[in-house]
């Protein structure tokens, strides 16, 4: 494959996967993904910022032979995680003379993922500036985004920076530019829900520092490269902003369909009152459009039937994940079903206690909901409404 020039002698040396399904086997791909790397040749010296996932090191050193790179001075690592850092080995070992450079912290992570040897690793500092003639790289060292051991590269005469994670999207491409359409925003979303949201302040500082800094391109280690980076920026924006939107996501998963219709119930009464609802089946649902919702919800409304004595476990894992994710949901309440007793919104209760939500009252009944139930539901939407009103959602 030949590379395809970005911009004067910057060049895409990256692969898409399109066959991966998974990502850190817990969130579906439904695009696969791509592990982007650039190479950048200056008139003295060249690199390659971010290197590839292990299991294409080969395709990837492959590509390298067939475009004849026969000689690379630096390794820039970005990010230590595998699939970036992953193939710096296989490229010291092909290219003997390179030096590995990037900060302290991602300097350990090789070192000890990697097992680099230490002599063959430059540390840099934020800010500081690396010569490779008629080109120049800076490194701005951005923790949270999404490991401590982050930075960004900025290749300074071309303006163009190189983000890692940050700003990317699990997609693959032929056109190596974003159209920026919808289908980008969704899997650009899906990636922000899943990687970037458990640190949004990070996101809105680096998010805002990008926007002042106003690169002619932005170039992420997965998913297009961004011609215009006020499309991703703008949705950045929006998702890492404090207010959530009147939005109420209800994710349930039910075992004899009285939840189910509790749940169906509540969502058709809050509709009604103007506020967008979720709804989503955690057993048959995909996680990462859980986790989108996340993104927006103002309030969440767990249904849960009883296993035993306790909360469903598919219900656990949710509310385990979204303490994971760390959404800006505001409100949340707890609707569920029993046949015999138990403890299932203290429980489930305890386990979105992280998040740090205002509990709206819960409603738990045995069997299937009467008419008593439903007005009880009546009351739930409205106490909904109330909260969207304080909060000026609605
Ligand atoms: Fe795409 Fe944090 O690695």
């Amino acid at each position: 494959m030949k590379f395809q020039e970005i911009k004067n002698n910057i060049f895409y040396c990256g692969l898409n996967d399109r066959e991966r399904r998974i990502f850190d086997e817990l969130i579906p791909l439904e695009h696969g993904t791509s592990y982007n790397s650039y190479l950048v040749k200056g008139s003295e010296k060249i690199a390659i910022i971010d290197t590839m996932y292990p299991p294409k090191s080969d395709e990837y050193v492959k590509n390298l032979d067939e475009n004849n790179v026969t000689k690379v001075d630096y390794i820039i690592a970005n990010h230590g995680e595998q699939d970036h850092s992953g193939s710096i080995p296989k490229l010291l070992a092909k290219y003997p003379d390179a030096i590995v450079v990037t900060n302290a912290k991602c300097k350990d992570n090789i070192i000890e993922m990697l097992h680099v040897d230490e002599a063959k690793i430059k540390v840099i500092t934020d800010g500081e500036e690396l010569s490779l003639g008629d080109k120049t790289l800076k490194f701005i060292i951005a923790p949270g985004v999404h490991w401590p051991d982050t930075m960004f590269t900025h290749i300074v005469e071309d303006n163009l920076l190189c983000t890692c994670d940050f700003l990317g999207a699990h997609y693959t491409f032929d056109n190596l530019y974003s159209p920026d359409n919808c289908t980008i925003e969704h899997s650009a979303k899906r990636y922000y829900a899943e990687i970037m949201m458990p640190f949004r302040t990070m996101c809105k500082k680096y998010t805002k520092m990008i926007h002042d800094m106003k690169p002619e391109m932005i170039l992420p280690s997965h998913g297009p490269i961004y011609k215009n980076p006020d499309f991703i920026l703008d949705l950045y924006a929006d998702w890492s902003a404090d207010e959530g939107k009147n939005l109420v996501l209800l994710p349930y998963v039910s075992m004899y369909k009285s939840t189910e219709e509790m749940i169906e119930y509540l969502a058709k009464k809050l509709a009604a009152k103007g506020i967008d609802t979720q709804v989503f089946d955690i057993v048959t649902g995909d996680l990462g459009d859980l986790a989108m919702g996340l993104v927006d919800a103002t309030t969440l409304v767990m249904g849960c039937s009883m296993v035993l004595a306790g909360p469903h476990p598919m219900a656990a894992n949710v509310a385990y994940l979204a303490n994971l994710l760390r959404p800006k949901t505001r409100f949340a309440s707890i609707v569920g079903s029993y046949g015999w007793g138990g403890n299932l919104t203290g429980k489930l209760g305890e386990m979105l206690s992280g998040l740090k939500l205002e509990m709206i009252e819960p409603l738990l009944i045995k069997g299937k909901p009467e008419a008593e139930d439903f007005e009880k539901l009546d009351i739930m939407a409205e106490t909904i409404y109330e909260k969207h009103k304080s909060v000026n959602l609605v």
